[in-house]
């Protein structure tokens, strides 16, 4: 590439690292409410959501407009490395969610309050429910339980007015307990175990529902049961709405990648590849590009230097001439 290119497309970049970063870029998506969950699904609109973890993966949900940005707990193997959902705590649950909001101005915003965060009493799930809602700045949080945490979702919802959506089927966290990470409602008892969570959730006061690994019939079975949405991941087309981990579907996470997902991108191995490419650059010496990638000195004090340095310490230095007008018109 010629270096007058170079230089444009660097100017063009506009890295400003010695001021303010400019605002972030507003999508112009008008914000996702309840009340915009609630439309959506009675016109039978299909809803949208997309997990997040971070500042990055959050800017990209908020410039896909998708509907709704869960912060799950699947963040503990996809972005932590973990092997399973059930040592990631409140604390790291907080601080990611925190990141995730940043980055949002128009979905709605849901946090999974992660294993043992409300599993004991109602009490220690309402503190904890506050604590998602005060400190990890979310609007909604999820909890992985069938009928048993009923009273605990029913505490959050109508004792401290939060919002809770429920998650049923294969439930990561107590997949220990479902013999590991298996497809859920295959059999009769299982199936209709399953309505029966889901009818006992919907009557504590989930404002919606995700439903994971499961056959189609069941989820259809139960979204056409339910008077709030379903969210499928592994469901089948009949629900309310579809969730994906983002890792997942943009080939983030190199361990497995579930059945029920569809691969969007390659970003895992592109991103290896640009590392490599980097690292090939810096070995051959290809990077950095003087007057590219480089500060420079206004040509009097570069003068000056240059004679100080050969004068005090015997150095005569490399490096181009300051073309004044060129490097420092970049703003750097
Ligand atoms: O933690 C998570 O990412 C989830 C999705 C699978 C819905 O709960």
């Amino acid at each position: 590439m010629r270096r007058s290119m170079l230089i444009s497309r660097a100017a063009r970049q506009m890295r400003m690292y010695s001021a303010r970063p400019a605002a972030r870029d507003t999508t112009g998506h008008p914000k996702v409410t309840i009340q915009t969950i609630k439309k959506l699904y009675a016109e039978r609109k299909p809803i949208a959501l997309m997990t997040a973890y971070d500042y990055p993966t959050a800017v990209a949900c908020e410039r896909a407009g998708v509907d709704m940005v869960l912060v799950g707990d699947s963040l503990a193997m996809v972005a932590l490395g973990h092997d399973d959902t059930s040592q990631i705590t409140m604390d790291e649950m907080i601080h990611h969610s925190k990141a995730v909001s940043r980055g949002l101005r128009s979905p709605f915003i849901v946090t999974d309050l992660p294993f043992g965060s409300y599993q004991s009493d109602e009490r220690t799930a309402v503190e904890n429910a506050v604590r998602m809602v005060k400190e990890g700045r979310a609007e909604a949080v999820k909890l992985e339980t069938g009928r048993r945490g009923a009273p605990k979702i029913d505490a959050i919802v109508n004792g401290a007015g939060i919002p809770v959506v429920g998650h049923i089927g294969l439930t990561p966290q107590t997949a220990v307990a479902l013999g590991g990470f298996r497809v859920q409602g295959k059999s009769l008892a299982s199936a209709q175990s399953l309505v029966d969570d889901a009818l006992a959730l919907q009557e504590a006061g989930c404002f919606a529902m995700v439903l994971e690994a499961m056959p189609s019939l069941v989820a259809e079975t139960v979204t056409r049961l339910l008077r709030v949405p379903t969210i499928g991941i592994g469901a089948g087309p009949a629900t309310s709405g579809q969730a994906l981990v983002l890792s997942d579907m943009v080939g983030m996470f190199d361990r497995f990648t579930p059945k029920f997902c569809q691969s969007y991108s390659d970003l895992g191995p592109r991103m290896a590849d640009a590392v490599g490419e980097y690292k090939k650059e810096v070995r051959n010496g290809a990077f950095p590009v003087e007057g590219v990638h480089t500060y420079a000195m206004p040509a009097a004090a570069e003068e000056s230097w240059r004679a100080y340095v050969q004068q005090q310490f015997g150095l005569e230095l490399g490096g181009n001439k300051s073309e004044e007008g060129v490097a420092s018109t970049v703003q750097v």
